[in-house]
């Protein structure tokens, strides 16, 4: 097993090391060779003869040496080990790398997307993107960290479900044992985790995968992101507001970032309109920008409902949050919907909207009224909530939870533009899995044991 990381070489000065990795660069001076040596930590340069003549760029290799402090004036301040190189006892190829499709030296902006996904195992090689997604590790060990520490647990809840109301198409997936039957992949796992409340477990987070077929845009991953999923009984809204943001100062700090203001400043959704014309906005200067400094803020009372294109009522934001308690009685008489406001409160940061989250309705007689509201019928609620409805008459503790993005988030803390650089296997925009051919045709005899028959 490899037992030293590139990075560490640094503290070997005269130890003999066995490193493994890739050969970054090659510098040819006829009687000496200097390689760049890559692992995920970093690079260190290695000095060799010409029995090195057969290693090419992007080989993976096996290096004995000799650890040496470099003399002052060759030392290189741009990376961890500049101020040693090794020099090579001995050295074996372990894997032969064909020219690849692409550099992998550069920052990788300039490379065409699609051959970027195509061969994302070696997008992924560039530092840039190697950091990104080991900071996507730490940023997920600090939440867990954090949130074992406050008493919640993490839960498991399940990918093959029912639908859940978010807004947009549901990804479906034919059952074999019913065929014409379909489960949806979750939108969220928003009912799931109210259950676990009914469930008595109090505390409950989830890095969870969200599935959603909607129109991709740089802020907006198609197909799938992760949240991290919340859920607490016995909290009002200042509660998991409070919590919320002591997670991200927490772990934004622990990855070394600058907050512009804590408490995060906190905005009604009517002064956010008037301010800023938009319900997410970007708190910092042009040189607050260059600094990547991080603005977060709060959005609080939107307006429960908003009028559909035919005239009816729809939800903003999530149809089992509950009304602010001012609210519950216009609700519950269904009297002046339009000035109804929700608890829903949303996280704001750079400008993405980077979580949203309410108490919710805990009491069934409440959600029966906003999905009647909302224009259904007694017998639809039934069909598709009667599991909540039923769920909530023995004994729901009063309850509320969030979601905080965390790939937006990621991109806030890198400073990356697209959510695609901190997402190890985005699809491209065009909705293909990165690297394998998804989606693709079924085969004849797949659609066959699902009933299936396509039409095209
Ligand atoms: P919502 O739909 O607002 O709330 O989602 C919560 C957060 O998830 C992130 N997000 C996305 N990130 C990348 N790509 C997408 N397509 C995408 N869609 C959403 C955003 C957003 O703020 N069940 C509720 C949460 C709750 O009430 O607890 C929900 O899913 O950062």
């Amino acid at each position: 097993m490899k037992t030293l990381f590139i990075d560490q070489t640094v503290d070997k000065v005269g130890q003999e090391v066995k490193l493994y990795g890739w050969v970054d660069s090659i510098r040819n001076h006829k009687k000496i060779i200097f390689l760049d040596l890559r692992d995920r930590s970093g690079v260190v340069q290695v000095v060799g003869d010409e029995k090195l003549t057969n290693i090419s760029t992007e080989d993976v290799v096996y290096i004995k040496g000799l650890v040496k402090k470099r003399p002052d004036k060759l030392v290189n301040p741009k990376i961890k080990t500049g101020t040693v190189e090794v020099e090579i006892k001995d050295f074996k190829i372990l894997g032969k790398s064909k020219t690849p499709p692409m550099p992998i030296n550069t920052a990788g902006y300039e490379i065409d997307e699609e051959i970027r996904q195509k061969y994302r195992y070696l997008d992924l090689r560039r530092r840039r993107l190697t950091n990104n997604i080991v900071i996507r590790s730490q940023f997920i060990q600090f939440i867990r960290e954090f949130l074992f520490a406050k008493k919640f647990i993490e839960i498991e809840t399940p990918i093959l479900t029912e639908s859940t109301p978010e807004g947009a198409r549901d990804f479906l997936v034919p059952s074999r044992l019913q065929p014409g039957n379909f489960y949806a992949l979750p939108q969220s796992p928003q009912q799931y985790k109210q259950l676990l409340m009914v469930a008595g477990f109090e505390r409950y987070f989830q890095i969870a995968r969200c599935f959603r077929d909607e129109d991709p845009r740089a802020d907006r991953a198609y197909g799938e992101f992760t949240q991290l999923d919340m859920e607490m009984s016995f909290v009002q809204r200042e509660d998991v507001m409070a919590i919320t943001e002591a997670l991200m100062i927490d772990v934004f700090e622990k990855m070394e970032a600058k907050i512009q203001k804590k408490p995060f400043p906190v905005f009604t959704y009517e002064e956010a309109m008037k301010k800023f014309g938009a319900d997410k906005f970007d708190l910092r200067t042009e040189d607050e920008k260059k600094q990547n400094i991080q603005a977060f803020a709060w959005v609080v009372d939107f307006p429960f409902f908003e009028k559909t294109p035919e005239g009816g009522w729809t939800f903003t934001h999530n149809p089992f949050s509950a009304a602010k308690p001012e609210f519950k009685e216009q609700l519950l008489k269904k009297e002046n919907i339009g000035e109804i406001l929700t608890t829903q409160y949303d996280l704001v940061c750079n400008g993405y909207e980077v979580g949203g989250g309410s108490i919710r309705s805990h009491e069934a007689n409440v959600l029966e009224t906003v999905f009647e509201i909302m224009g259904y019928s007694k017998e639809q609620i039934r069909e598709q909530f009667g599991h909540m409805l039923e769920a909530f008459s023995y004994g729901a503790p009063p309850h509320g939870g969030i979601a905080p993005g965390i790939d937006r988030l990621l991109t806030c803390l890198t400073g990356e533009k697209s959510l695609r650089e901190v997402i190890p296997f985005p699809m491209t925009a065009g909705g293909k899995t990165a690297v394998m051919n998804a989606p693709s045709a079924a085969r004849p005899k797949q659609l066959k044991e699902l009933g299936i028959k396509i039409n095209k």
